[in-house]
């Protein structure tokens, strides 16, 4: 199971299109993704109680996590590094179970010309120190605005094929670790 992770909570966010894109990639490799998407997350899991207990309708998400052989983490950037709503998630979920050798891919995706390559970094900083399987490959989509259509779809085939490319190659990095996946 596959999990792709949208790092933001905007309403309309560039990054929750190309998350459904990239489901439609994984599709294509006979593969049906989870989504989880931060938008939905309920207002109760934003009271301070949480880090003490943590409300049943919080489970949905941490699940998707904890029962997924790999996790696609699709980052915008904001202000320079990932949205604090992927933190607060992170930190929502059961340490330190949610990352340790658990597969985990990176996108990034950003308005500017460096492509997101900051938060990326930066997760792959948290991902390290959580002891995640990091798959080297990732992909930064910058100048967003035209390198993905309003559907979230990449404008050009060479994009497109990186994105299938690193799907494939994700696919196979899961089953080394989880050989009936
Ligand atoms: C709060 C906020 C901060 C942002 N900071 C940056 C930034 O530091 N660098 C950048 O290239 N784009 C920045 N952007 C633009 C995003 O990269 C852009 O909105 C892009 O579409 C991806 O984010 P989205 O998924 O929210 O649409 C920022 C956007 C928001 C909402």
């Amino acid at each position: 199971m596959i999990t792709i992770l949208s790092g933001t909570n905007r309403p309309g966010s560039t990054t929750r299109k190309l998350v459904d894109y990239l489901a439609t990639v994984y599709q294509s490799l006979d593969v049906t993704p989870t989504i989880v998407d931060l938008q939905e997350l309920p207002a109760e899991a934003f009271l301070p109680s949480v880090y003490e207990k943590k409300p049943e309708s919080l489970k949905p998400f941490t699940d998707a996590i904890m029962h997924a052989q790999g996790v696609v983490i699709v980052t915008p950037e904001y202000n320079g590094g990932f949205p604090g709503v992927l933190k607060y998630f992170i930190d929502m979920l059961p340490h330190p179970a949610a990352f340790q050798k658990r597969p985990v891919c990176l996108v990034g995706v950003a308005a500017g010309e460096w492509g997101a390559l900051r938060p990326v970094e930066q997760l792959q900083g948290l991902l390290s120190y959580r002891g995640a399987y990091q798959f080297p490959d990732r992909v930064f989509v910058r100048n967003c605005g035209a390198q993905l259509a309003a559907s979230g779809i990449p404008v050009a085939e060479d994009l497109q094929k990186r994105f299938s490319a690193q799907a494939e190659a994700f696919l196979a990095f899961v089953k080394r670790f989880h050989p009936a996946a």
